[in-house]
């Protein structure tokens, strides 16, 4: 798959009330400042379609990007940056699970994790949900240019057992590097296989 063409199109608080045309939507999400943001610039190939920052709480808004003109890439806020308050937080985790719940459209939730951390309880809690929802997803470990090669596979290893005592069979887990561009392609060869699968489900219906 390539990316030819990215644009921004909105952003919303609430999937009520959203008018945009229904094309198949694969949002990003996983906890604030883990790299959401910075992998849709990486994947996109436009180093500004997003906005990142440093600080944690960056995206606060649920972003709808247009891709190739026939789909969306949806960036979502981070959950779980324990400086905002209290409330803020409830809203963000409001924002997110009513986008999670009511996009019909939504095909692939990509659930982002730092590839130099354990697999923290917010993350498993998280994935859990989504399982319980029904909701599909797939796990990108983030910020791999900061581990060695060595380590790089040893952490992967470690999150295939952590994720498999829950799943059966595992969901795609696959690592990225924003900074290095790596995994970019994996990501982008596995969107495509979504979309021509579901491309091909429609065609024999
Ligand atoms: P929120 O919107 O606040 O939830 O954060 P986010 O998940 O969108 O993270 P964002 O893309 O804004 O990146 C957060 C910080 O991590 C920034 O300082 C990025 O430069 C840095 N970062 C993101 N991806 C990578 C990566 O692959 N490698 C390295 N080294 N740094 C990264
Ligand atoms: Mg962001």
């Amino acid at each position: 798959m390539r990316i030819t063409k990215a644009a921004y199109v909105s952003s919303s608080v609430s999937t009520a009330g959203k008018a945009l045309p229904a094309l198949r939507e694969f949002a990003f999400i996983g906890r604030s400042n883990v790299g959401k943001s910075s992998l849709i610039n990486c994947l996109t190939g436009n180093a500004s379609l997003a906005h990142t920052s440093s600080t944690p709480g960056k995206t606060q808004c649920i972003n709808h990007f247009i891709i190739n003109d026939s789909w969306y890439i949806v960036d979502l806020p981070g959950y779980g940056y324990a400086k905002l308050s209290k409330e803020r937080r409830e809203k963000l985790a409001g924002m997110i699970n009513d986008y999670i719940d009511h996009s019909a459209s939504l095909v692939v939730l990509f659930v982002l994790l730092d590839s130099r951390h354990d697999l923290l309880k917010i993350d498993l809690d998280f994935l859990v949900s989504l399982g319980e929802r029904g909701v599909p997803f797939a796990i990108l470990l983030t910020k791999s240019d900061k581990l060695g090669t060595n380590a790089l596979a040893a952490r992967m290893e470690k999150v295939k057992a952590e994720i498999g005592e829950y799943w059966e069979p595992l969901p795609p887990i696959l690592a990225t590097s924003s900074k290095s561009g790596y995994g970019k392609e994996a990501v982008l060869d596995y969107i495509e296989s979504v979309l021509r699968n579901l491309d091909e489900m429609d065609n024999k219906q």
